[in-house]
């Protein structure tokens, strides 16, 4: 596999914090700070009426804030990008800035749950029509493009880990004049530039492995200047999702390790997958780097991905008998976790894509973290074995 990492040097990733640090510190300033006061009454005129941009309010523009923005897009290979409080308000920020009640937005199925939410409820009220398609079949995408206003991607999908051809299925809907966004969470932007690919707009949940310690919820999109001032303009401002300064630090010190962090999780969970592939117990494995080959623009793989077990497997047990392994939802930390798809398809919330398009019931995802390979397949193998219909204790 074309390991592309290195292809982001250290100047994608330093660049924005070297400048001007009080006591050049290497690590940038907390600006943590609601509010910025004008020197006089000139200063503040100016800021008003647009002729001089400096920060007035955090919630529209904050140096820290800022810093994390401009990293994200260099490495993204944007003009611009707008940081968020959460992944979803990116995705919802993006996406109402596109739409208006009557029209129609084209989606690939299997979208992050909340997103297929977000698009069957509050879309849903505003009169906004979702078709869903599979992005593996470009004839179908193009036949229910004509007419949409958005193309929303996500590649690989959640869950059954379909990966597409990203830049034929951008140029499907360039080709009809409408605005592609993808969800690129699951590659970030060290194994896929999807803008470089041909795609307008990406978002991520920034609480993944842009940020990689588990501890932010973040979320931002990037891209053109011209896309990326539409949402800058109405849904930012009075949506108000607006990323803090303190979780903007935390993902400028993630970004920093990001390369490494990435390539660590594509060799685990390689070989955690391909391990997998070859037990007697197990059915089928859904990870896009176990296929003959990665579609193009998809240049290596992360740690998360889903495999289903053969019949006799008593998952409940196979769940509490693993000890590196947690039962727990989101990935991109330094964690391995696990979601059996049989918990995922009793959720009581509104219906979400799993239930929606069918994730097999037998099938359970898996982020394979950094905690090391080895110990992490011995308490894989360790909890099959002990919840296999042959030798339940
Ligand atoms: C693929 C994907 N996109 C978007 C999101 C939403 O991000 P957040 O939880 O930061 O709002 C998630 C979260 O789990 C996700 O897995």
């Amino acid at each position: 596999m074309n390991d592309r990492a290195d292809f982001f040097d250290e100047a994608s990733l330093i660049g924005a914090h070297d400048e001007g640090n009080a006591f050049d510190a290497v690590v940038p300033p907390i600006v943590q700070t609601s509010l910025f006061t004008f020197k006089d009454y000139d200063e503040m005129l100016a800021t008003y009426r647009g002729e001089k941009v400096r920060p007035t309010y955090t919630r529209g523009l904050n140096p820290t804030v800022r810093m994390f923005e401009e990293m994200l897009a260099k490495l993204e290979g944007g003009e611009d990008a707008i940081g968020f409080a959460s992944g979803m308000s990116a995705i919802s920020s993006a996406v109402l800035s596109f739409v208006e009640p009557g029209d129609r937005i084209v989606a690939v199925k299997h979208v992050y749950p909340d997103a297929f939410r977000l698009f069957g409820t509050l879309l849903k009220r505003m009169r906004v029509e979702v078709t869903y398609v599979d992005g593996r079949d470009e004839e179908a995408v193009a036949r229910a493009l004509p007419g949409a206003k958005l193309f929303y991607m996500e590649s690989p999908t959640s869950w059954v880990m379909e990966a597409h051809d990203v830049g034929a299925l951008a140029a499907l809907a360039k080709a009809q004049g409408i605005p592609s966004i993808i969800d690129n969470s699951w590659a970030s932007p060290i194994f896929q530039r999807p803008l470089t690919l041909g795609v307008d707009m990406v978002v991520h949940s920034a609480s993944k492995y842009l940020g990689g310690h588990s501890d932010v919820v973040a979320g931002v999109v990037a891209g053109s200047k011209e896309l990326v001032g539409r949402i800058r303009a109405e849904a930012y401002p009075y949506l108000g999702g607006k990323l803090s300064p303190f979780d903007a630090w935390l993902l400028i010190r993630g970004l920093r390790t990001l390369p490494v962090r990435m390539r660590a999780h594509q060799a685990a969970g390689l070989t955690v997958a391909k391990r997998l592939a070859e037990h007697p117990l197990v059915e089928k494995i859904c990870h896009p780097g176990l296929a003959n080959r990665l579609p193009p623009g998809l240049t290596g793989t992360s740690g998360l991905f889903s495999f289903i077990f053969r019949e006799g497997v008593d998952i409940r047990g196979f769940a509490d008998r693993l000890n590196l392994f947690k039962l727990g939802v989101s990935w991109g930390g330094h964690e391995s976790l696990v979601v059996p798809g049989e918990v995922v398809l009793q959720q009581k919330a509104q219906p979400n894509s799993a239930m929606a398009f069918g994730v097999h019931p037998r099938s359970v995802r898996l982020h394979v973290g950094l905690e090391g390979t080895e110990a992490l397949w011995s308490d894989l193998e360790a909890a099959i074995a002990a919840a296999s219909s042959n030798d339940k204790k």
